[in-house]
């Protein structure tokens, strides 16, 4: 699917953005993790969390579909061995805590997906895995293994790991197992990734704490997970950030994105947009499962700078990145991101694939192995880009082409789907016409 984009000189309203996808992922595996029917209202509806669904119900549980993108999930007590290869498709959450549920319930399962999943380092989970007790392997090339995963049962005990990169998803499927291991099993992270499983798991009464010095410490699950009766997604804040992104970009632009999720590990990038100089607030209005949610409020139109993101700052924003640097193309003077290495084994190169894209719409930019360095304000012309089987690649290119001149022109558009389904709609109408689909 091709989009147009031109530039805007209107962007208002408030916009609802989708359940947030790290949330709803959860909330269906923890979902089979007991017996009691768990009702979760607004579900990320990409995708994404669509595949692990399916792959969930392959494995014995129950899934029936509500009104409004609510499903209810009922785990089956014991998991079920699969008929067949659990397709995880573009999504490497799905794969990754997946793994950890299978490894936990012994069960024989084979991972797979698409091509670009296929391509994902999976060491990480299988090397930790396997010292766990899991027999687990993947297609070897060199010293990484990538997908099909094949798991093949084997008894688990608890270990201590010590991860070399923060990862959400490696620490996921090390809580998935850990459930299911014999002793505890202990975690610690170079620094703290999104902590969705350790709140979500420990509000359900697992045995899951996170000690003062960040390890997450898990013990034997010795009965079903008591589940509420339901729980509700909060607002995807990587969503509402290609808004504000939007939002900042767009002349007078006045934006409001209520229900969204501000867990601090998920809010670096509005840290980084004050820091340049951004009109953007946060409204708290509670709390939903387990993590603060607010309005974020943004009133365009005001002059950016560039700033500096560094290493630690990076777990926080990692999936705006690409967002962030189209922002910075419009701010005065440099932008320089570092110790961000891992953007290129996501779904796709996301360094290499920003850089191109915001150098061909004439923006300087400087590549390095693991960031960029972004000069501005440029004056963006309009261009085709190729979304790259990428989501966020799609989406943060679509709010460069409402600053640029002329028609960007966005090919593989439909993949915003994987996290976005209605965007291009949405943004067509908010922005009173300058999207054609
Ligand atoms: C996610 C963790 C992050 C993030 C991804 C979702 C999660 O990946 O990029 O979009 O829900 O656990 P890593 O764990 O690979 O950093």
């Amino acid at each position: 699917m091709r989009v147009r984009i031109r530039r805007a000189r209107k962007l208002e309203g408030s916009v609802e953005v989708p359940g947030d996808k790290s949330i709803s992922h959860r909330a269906l595996i923890f979902g089979s993790l007991g017996t009691t029917p768990f009702h979760v209202e607004h579900l990320a509806p990409g995708m994404d969390v669509r595949s692990t669904g399916d792959c969930l119900e392959a494995l014995g549980v129950e899934r029936k579909p509500g009104p409004d993108g609510a499903v209810t999930v009922r785990g089956p007590g014991r998991l079920h061995a699969p008929g067949r290869t659990l397709d995880c498709g573009n999504s490497g959450t799905t794969m990754r805590l997946l793994a950890g549920l299978v490894a936990g319930a012994g069960v024989l399962a084979t991972l797979d997906g698409d091509a670009s999943l296929r391509r994902r380092p999976m060491a990480r989970v299988l090397e930790p895995l396997r010292t766990m007790g899991a027999r687990a392997a993947g297609t070897r090339s060199g010293s990484e293994e990538r997908a099909p995963l094949v798991f093949s049962g084997g008894a688990l005990s608890g270990r201590d790991h010590v991860l070399r990169i923060a990862s959400a998803q490696v620490k996921g499927c090390l809580v998935l197992a850990g459930l299911h291991a014999e002793g505890p099993t202990r975690i610690r992270e170079p620094a703290p990734s999104r902590d969705h499983s350790e709140r979500m798991l420990a509000a359900f009464g697992a045995p899951v704490r996170v000690e003062p010095d960040g390890v997450v410490v898990v013990e034997p699950l010795s009965r079903p997970l008591r589940l509420p009766a339901s729980l509700r997604v909060p607002g995807d804040p990587s969503s509402a950030a290609f808004w504000l992104g939007a939002g900042l970009l767009v002349p007078d632009a006045e934006l409001a994105c209520p229900g969204v999720d501000v867990n601090d590990t998920r809010t670096g990038f509005l840290r980084v947009l004050k820091r340049m100089g951004a009109d953007v607030h946060v409204e708290a209005s509670g709390t939903e499962a387990g993590d603060p949610v607010g309005t974020l409020r943004l009133r365009g139109g005001v002059p950016l700078a560039g700033t500096t993101i560094d290493a630690p700052e990076v777990p926080a924003l990692l999936d705006e990145v690409p967002l962030l640097a189209v922002v910075a193309s419009q701010a005065q003077g440099a932008t320089r991101l570092s110790g961000a290495g891992e953007l290129r084994v996501k779904e796709s190169d996301r360094i290499a694939q920003v850089c191109a894209g915001l150098r061909a719409m004439g923006a300087p930019v400087e590549e390095a192995e693991d960031g960029f360095t972004v000069l501005g304000p440029a004056r963006l012309t309009g261009t085709r880009i190729d979304a790259g089987g990428d989501h966020r690649i799609a989406l943060a290119f679509a709010v460069a082409g409402l600053v640029a001149d002329g028609e960007t022109v966005i090919d593989g558009a439909e993949w915003a789907d994987v996290s976005y389904p209605g965007f291009f709609a949405e943004l067509a109408r908010r922005t009173g016409g300058a999207v054609d689909g």
